[in-house]
């Protein structure tokens, strides 16, 4: 018999703890792990966390309240809950170059509502109480207070358009920042589907708003933030970044100079749980020092108790991505999405913008006569894990989509290169040349029912999990 590794011990006692408990959710936890296994994971927006980046969230650090910061907190007995913040905060301000880091928000949603609402304190509430001659919200009087509420909804943002890439919590209506912020968006030129920095420059001069956020989450190239800052400076807008979804190729110096959005923007947002590889949650960083007092009061503003155990993890995952190896990590994903990208138009594929320089392959699946759902579903039914995504001017709406978001992070956490990358787009390209679009009743094209061959899918799945057996998930873990 050979010896068990540390995390295949660890796993096994937990889930026989778990299962002990309820037997389901130990099941459960295992059957995704078999699940992950089998599939591959082409999600933009996930990775797999290291074993110790996991291992650190499951224990009674959250059994812990910690309101407040570091060294002053509404709870007595935090010096190890302050000793992991001010670890995770220091990891994360060296990896980033950043004067300043916040790692308490639970996930990218409140990174960037904490953000806002550092924002508005200090465009909009701490003039309004220097006006008043007060220190705090609770000396004003109800009147001024009424003046106050409602000047916080009259604030104006511009965000990239969902269809160009943009994300909902950009000043969407169904987000709260939709109705929190008058927002217009900008987007990309139709003729390149790259972002059009004239016309981003145009609309800020003529709504004039008070936040520009840049950043996305379906875009698949590089930003300039040097000439997004340049933007908001001629209109005295904060300019406002979100690298959720890019965070791991700024930490592994792929985006530097004009592209690293920390030297450039006034406040940074991300989610730590995408490029980056560690738990799931957000951090926001900082380079102006007069802002950083009002990121500082996330809690309570938006937030209340910290999530300890995260805070734990994402010390581990940030102390990771300080290695080395991390860089030649990010470096990885993009060459991994040129080979994909290359590999699917030399199979007839049409991309949005015809290619990427980032970790995203957004293609538009209309060409093979599917809409993205079609092309989601006949992926999945082959082993391949996609999300259906909006192109630019998409005909097919939000719900159905024009195409498929790909992203490399995963596969290349698991080690695929360049080589296997082109055998993935193969797959995806013999599922989406093989799958038809089903007639309605009313005679025309459906945009959810389709037809595939068994023979594609039984192919497709053994070529997928040909690929992933050379590349286990976890090898460290065995469960019995
Ligand atoms: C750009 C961007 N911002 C914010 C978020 C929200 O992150 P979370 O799901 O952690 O709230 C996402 C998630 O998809 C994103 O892509």
């Amino acid at each position: 018999m050979t010896a068990q590794t540390p995390e295949t011990i660890a796993y096994q006692n937990a889930l026989d703890v778990i299962a002990k408990a309820e037997p389901t959710v130990a099941a459960c936890i295992k059957g995704e792990l078999e699940n992950q296994r089998s599939q591959l994971k082409l999600i933009a927006s996930e990775n797999y966390a290291s074993p110790a980046t996991l291992l650190a969230m499951g224990n009674w650090f959250s059994d812990k309240y910690a309101e407040g910061i570091p060294g002053h907190r509404f709870y007595a007995g935090c010096e190890y809950v302050d000793q992991v913040e001010t670890l995770a905060a220091n990891h994360a301000q060296e990896l980033f170059g950043a004067d300043y880091a916040y790692v308490q928000p639970h996930s990218g949603i409140d990174a960037n509502l904490v953000a806002f609402w550092a924002i508005l304190a200090q465009r909009v509430e701490a003039p309004f109480l220097a006006e008043q001659q007060v220190k705090h919200v609770n000396d004003l009087s109800e009147a001024d207070w009424a003046t106050l509420r409602a000047s916080f909804g009259n604030q104006k943002m511009i965000g990239m358009s969902l269809d160009s890439g943009g994300h909902l919590t950009h000043g969407f209506r169904p987000n709260i920042s939709g109705k929190l912020f008058d927002q217009r968006s900008y987007g990309v030129d139709p003729a390149t589907e790259i972002l059009d920095y004239a016309a981003v420059r145009q609309l800020a001069k003529e709504f004039k708003p008070d936040v520009v956020v840049a950043g996305y989450s379906a875009y698949p190239r590089k930003v300039n933030f040097s000439i997004m800052r340049e933007i908001a400076d001629e209109i005295g807008a904060t300019l406002m970044v979100d690298m959720a979804h890019f965070a791991g190729l700024v930490a592994g110096k792929v985006f530097t100079g004009d592209f690293d959005p920390i030297a450039n923007a006034h406040i940074v947002t991300s989610t730590t749980h995408k490029s980056l590889r560690g738990p799931r949650g957000g951090i926001i960083l900082s380079n102006d020092e007069n802002l950083q007092p009002f990121i500082d009061k996330g809690c309570p503003m938006v937030l209340g108790g910290p999530l300890a155990n995260v805070m734990a993890a994402k010390a581990v995952a940030l102390s990771e991505a300080k290695q080395p190896e991390f860089s030649t990590y990010a470096h990885q994903i993009v060459a991994n999405a040129k080979a994909l990208a290359d590999g699917l138009k030399s199979r007839g594929a049409r991309l949005v913008s015809d290619g990427t320089d980032n970790h995203i392959v957004l293609v538009d699946v209309t060409p093979f006569g599917l809409s993205g759902r079609q092309a989601e579903l006949a992926l999945q039914d082959a082993g391949v894990i996609v999300n259906r995504n909006s192109i630019p001017n998409d005909p097919n709406g939000a719900w159905y989509t024009s195409g498929v978001r790909l992203g490399t992070p995963a596969l290349t956490t698991l080690g695929l290169k360049e080589a296997d990358m082109t055998e993935v787009a193969d797959i995806i390209a013999s599922v989406l040349k093989a799958a038809t679009s089903n007639t309605t009743n009313a005679g025309k094209a459906s945009k959810a029912k389709y037809s595939l061959g068994n023979d594609v899918i039984d192919l497709g799945r053994k070529r997928s999990a040909d690929l992933l057996s050379n590349y286990p998930l976890y090898p460290e873990v065995t469960l019995g």
